[in-house]
């Protein structure tokens, strides 16, 4: 049994002891924020882009750095995992990349609003969180065709970032739509014009989404693919 005069020291000196550490650390932890949190990398961009997802609540359905509602996908890695041409793609016409399956809502956005946005998610993608969240192991659900030979060419950027999240392409790519070797003996150059600037004209309710390729875009892309022979 302790004297009371012996429990009166071990409870000060123990509650001294704890609070002395507990205020270490909290200052360890606040020293470090700025550098964790890239704060120098704030640009006004990245501000406005927090200020448009604070404003249209986005939070109601996705979460950031884990905080929000589950309903929609954790965004904290989004640009590492989409690439920025495929998010503002996918934020003009949510809908259209994914013909009648999704639920994202379609806001009146404006370039320089997108802009804003995927700058203000590729920050908060740069934040030190400690490793969250995890890495997903994404499974490839089929698609790219056997014994496919590598591409040919450098892909554009679109092509990357937004062609391969549902198509093929030399063994790599997504299983949404077909695999695209050999696509360049299967079409002319005016007959994949007239696919990428709008599938649905062809094809009335295809599962290919019209994508609002800039003519530049759609250039780049249609010389790349006939080099597919
Ligand atoms: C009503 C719910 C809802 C709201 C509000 C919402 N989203 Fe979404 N969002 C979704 C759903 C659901 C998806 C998953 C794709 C789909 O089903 O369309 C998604 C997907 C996304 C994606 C692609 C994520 C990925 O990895 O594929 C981005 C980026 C995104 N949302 C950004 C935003 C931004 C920015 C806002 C606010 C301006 C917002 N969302 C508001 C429901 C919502
Ligand atoms: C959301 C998924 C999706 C995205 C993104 C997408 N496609 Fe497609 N694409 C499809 C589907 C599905 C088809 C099959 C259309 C059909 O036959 O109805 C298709 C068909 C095609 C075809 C015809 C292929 C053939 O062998 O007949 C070409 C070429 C093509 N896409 C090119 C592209 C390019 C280039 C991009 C990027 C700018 C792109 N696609 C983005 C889903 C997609």
């Amino acid at each position: 049994m302790l004297s009371k005069s012996a429990a009166r020291t071990f409870f000060v000196a123990g509650t001294g002891v704890c609070a002395a550490a507990f205020l270490g650390l909290t200052f360890d932890t606040l020293a470090k924020v700025p550098e964790r949190s890239k704060a120098a990398q704030m640009t006004e961009s990245v501000r406005r882009g927090h200020d448009l997802w604070t404003d249209n609540n986005c939070m109601g359905c996705h979460t950031l750095l884990g905080e929000g509602a589950y309903y929609a996908p954790e965004l904290t890695q989004v640009v590492n995992r989409r690439g920025a041409a495929w998010i503002k793609t996918f934020l003009k016409d949510p809908e259209a990349m994914f013909p009648g399956k999704r639920k994202m809502v379609r806001y009146d956005f404006t370039d320089r609003d997108r802009d804003d946005l995927v700058a203000f998610f590729s920050w908060v993608g740069e934040i030190d969180t400690n490793g969250f969240p995890p890495t997903p192991v994404y499974r490839m659900t089929g698609g790219p065709a056997v014994g496919a030979a590598p591409m040919k060419g450098t892909p554009p950027p679109t092509f990357e970032q937004v062609c391969v999240a549902c198509h093929a392409l030399g063994g790599k790519g997504g299983a949404v739509g077909p695999a695209l070797d050999g696509v360049a003996s299967r079409y002319t150059t005016e007959k994949l014009h007239t696919w990428l600037a709008d599938p649905q004209a062809v094809k009335p309710g295809t599962a290919m989404p019209n994508l609002g390729l800039s003519e530049a875009d759609r250039g780049a892309l249609v010389d790349f693919l006939m080099l597919q022979k």
